[in-house]
């Protein structure tokens, strides 16, 4: 537990999503407040009901690429859609998300003086030739593709922390998260760990694009709070960037008949043809997160597919579209 020390409120930008709704549970578990700020665009107040009544937590909708006048002492930047299917919908308001929401909550926080941890992403190393990859391999990544608005948009965010950093002094950490799956994902957001469970339970064949052989590494949402909450309050106030994310590495082939397996499902594999930049292999070096943060997952695939089944299963057959599903869905990895 964290003593909040009379630091206590802090802003999640982004809280009614995925990531954002799990931080704000952990948050006021250990005795925060909490002014979640979200816009609806992926997010959905089904994830945030439970709290809607908590005496520490308030709700505000508001779009980040507009400024923000509120007093907090500590700043989770999460917002930004996150998955390919809802980031490519519209890519002028991904990339405006995350470059000018980043430089509006930096200028909140220079404001009032509060640290802000930025939520980066494994998408700024692009296509890598290095594997697994560190913190300083710069990266390799397309800026003219379809997945530029989101990757781009990440590194322009990187570099406005630094700059703010060394500018203006400020507190600032920056998490690069590599994939995290769980509970209150969206089951039409693309992602391939939503997508798989989706078509197994419905017993549609599961597709795969390309080979199946292209990898990537999962990390339970539980897992993935605890190092933003670590890394948030560690000492020394490291600036990062660190990675995240479980270096437990499976293709998507393996992936898909786990899947199968855990939901006693009938279905087959589909292949169909890979998107542009997706991405070969994705695997963080965690060597920094364990020495800065003493953080390491605990939660392996198999564990933590359960309760995220058990989840889709509730969900399936009430689902509530948010305002940007609505395209195909398709077995894409995203941020
Ligand atoms: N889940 C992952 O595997 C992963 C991996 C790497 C990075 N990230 C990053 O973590 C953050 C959270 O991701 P998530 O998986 O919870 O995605 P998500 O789509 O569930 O959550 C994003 C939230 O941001 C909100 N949002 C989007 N644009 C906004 C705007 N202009 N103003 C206010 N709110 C806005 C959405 O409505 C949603 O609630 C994102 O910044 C994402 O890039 C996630």
């Amino acid at each position: 537990m964290i003593d909040p020390d009379g630091e206590q409120r802090v802003l999640i930008t982004g809280g009614a999503g995925f990531l954002g709704s799990h931080l704000a549970d952990r948050l006021l578990a250990e005795g925060f407040d909490v002014l979640c700020v979200d816009n609806f665009f992926t997010g959905s107040k089904r994830n945030i009901q439970h709290l809607l009544q908590h005496p520490r937590f308030e709700l505000l909708r508001h779009d980040v690429t507009f400024p923000l006048y509120v007093e907090v002492d500590r700043i989770y930047n999460l917002a930004c859609p996150a998955s390919p299917i809802h980031y490519q919908r519209d890519p002028v308001q991904t990339a405006k998300t995350s470059i000018n929401g980043a430089i509006n909550m930096l200028g909140l926080a220079k404001r009032v003086r509060a640290t802000i941890l930025q939520a980066s992403t494994s998408e700024v190393y692009g296509d890598p030739e290095i594997h697994p990859q560190r913190e300083e391999y710069w990266g390799r990544v397309n800026p003219i593709g379809i997945r530029s608005c989101y990757d781009e948009g990440k590194r322009a965010a990187e570099t406005l922390f630094f700059d703010y950093h060394r500018q203006h002094g400020l507190d600032i950490r920056v998490l690069r998260i590599f994939n995290t799956y769980g509970p209150r994902m969206d089951p039409a957001d693309g992602r391939v760990v939503s997508n798989f469970i989706v078509q197994a339970l419905n017993g549609e064949p599961l597709t795969i694009y390309g080979s199946g052989l292209q990898t990537r590494s999962f990390c339970y949402v539980s897992d993935l709070v605890d190092a933003m909450v670590r890394f948030m309050h560690a000492d020394g106030a490291p600036t990062g960037p660190i990675n995240v994310g479980n270096p437990a590495e499976f293709t998507m082939l393996e992936l898909a008949e786990t899947v199968i397996r855990l939901t006693g499902s009938s279905s087959t594999i589909e292949h169909r043809d890979l998107p542009h930049d997706d991405p070969r292999q994705r695997r963080p070096d965690i060597t920094v997160a364990r020495e800065q943060l003493d953080w390491a997952p605990t939660i392996a695939l198999e564990e933590g597919l359960v309760p995220t089944i058990e989840y889709f299963r509730e969900r399936l057959g009430q689902a509530e579209p948010s305002r940007a599903s609505g395209a195909g869905m398709g077995a894409r990895d995203g941020a």
